[in-house]
């Protein structure tokens, strides 16, 4: 019988985007149907590897040498979407990622739930990107990409409330800060697809930080932790970044993301001693 650890492996090992997404969504019905009939699938144990694997393109450069182009031509939109769509696609491996990552934790199966779906509306989104970048007469591989995408994963490998914090809770919620902008770039240029695309982006992502953040505190709480302290221990040492203001303070809030976890972040930590 198939287990849920043992398909998000397979997500994980599938190279296209098209052929990952199409997959994952599959194994998402499969999944949420198990669940409707009351009768889950086991979550299993499986290997995940290090990196998932990815497509032949796009190239994948350091960021410091990722061109960037101005927003207020056609290929700097088209340039924009596609830094989306690579974001989408590791956030497809992310969340299957988490689910045969950490299987030796009992975690409730809303957790799981939780991240099929999380997973589910990745790939949707990837689709929804690559659709209207086709539609732009590019596709997702005909730019270079941003190389670092999976340090968060590899950096907290062996540490769950650590996934959690700097994964949904520091870089999806960044997501929420900056989507608007991204909407407003395509208003200004009239362009209703990609409008419509980040619209059902920036709506579902609040639920993913949400996840982040009911996850962190439910492990949290179990284990007698104050989990403003430990997040705040957490992405100091993992993430290698101050948090840049400004902060979508009301999405935040909606996705159970307070003030004070993520504003103290914004310097860096007084030098010991
Ligand atoms: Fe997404
Ligand atoms: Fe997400």
């Amino acid at each position: 019988m198939q287990t849920l650890a043992g398909m998000a492996v397979e997500v994980l090992t599938t190279a296209d985007g098209r052929e990952k997404t199409a997959l994952g969504r599959k194994h998402a019905a499969a999944w949420f149907a198990a669940r409707a009939a009351g009768q889950p699938l086991p979550i299993g144990e499986a290997s995940p590897p290090l990196r998932p694997s990815r497509p032949a393109k796009p190239d994948l450069l350091p960021p410091r040498e990722v061109p960037r182009r101005r927003p207020g031509t056609p290929a700097g939109r088209i340039a924009l979407l596609h830094a989306v769509g690579h974001i989408e696609l590791n956030a497809v491996d992310l969340h299957w990622d988490i689910i045969a990552r950490f299987t030796d934790h009992p975690m409730p199966l809303g957790f799981y739930d939780d991240w099929v779906k999380a997973a589910d509306e990745e790939a949707k989104h990837f689709n929804l990107i690559c659709d209207c970048l086709e539609s732009m007469g590019s596709h997702y591989g005909a730019l270079p990409a941003h190389a670092g995408m999976w340090r968060a994963a590899e950096d907290t490998v062996d540490d769950l409330l650590g996934r959690l914090a700097v994964v949904p809770m520091v870089l999806e919620a960044r997501g929420l800060d900056v989507t608007p902008g991204m909407i407003d770039i395509f208003r200004k240029a009239g362009e209703a697809g990609p409008i419509a695309a980040l619209e059902t982006i920036y709506a579902e992502e609040v639920g993913h930080v949400a996840y982040g953040s009911k996850w962190f505190n439910w492990l949290c709480g179990r284990d007698g932790l104050d989990p403003k302290e430990v997040f705040h221990d957490l992405v100091r040492k993992y993430f290698h970044a101050t948090l840049k203001p400004p902060f979508n303070e009301e999405k935040r809030a909606e996705a159970g993301l307070p003030p004070d976890f993520y504003w103290p972040l914004t310097e860096r930590e007084e030098a010991e001693g």
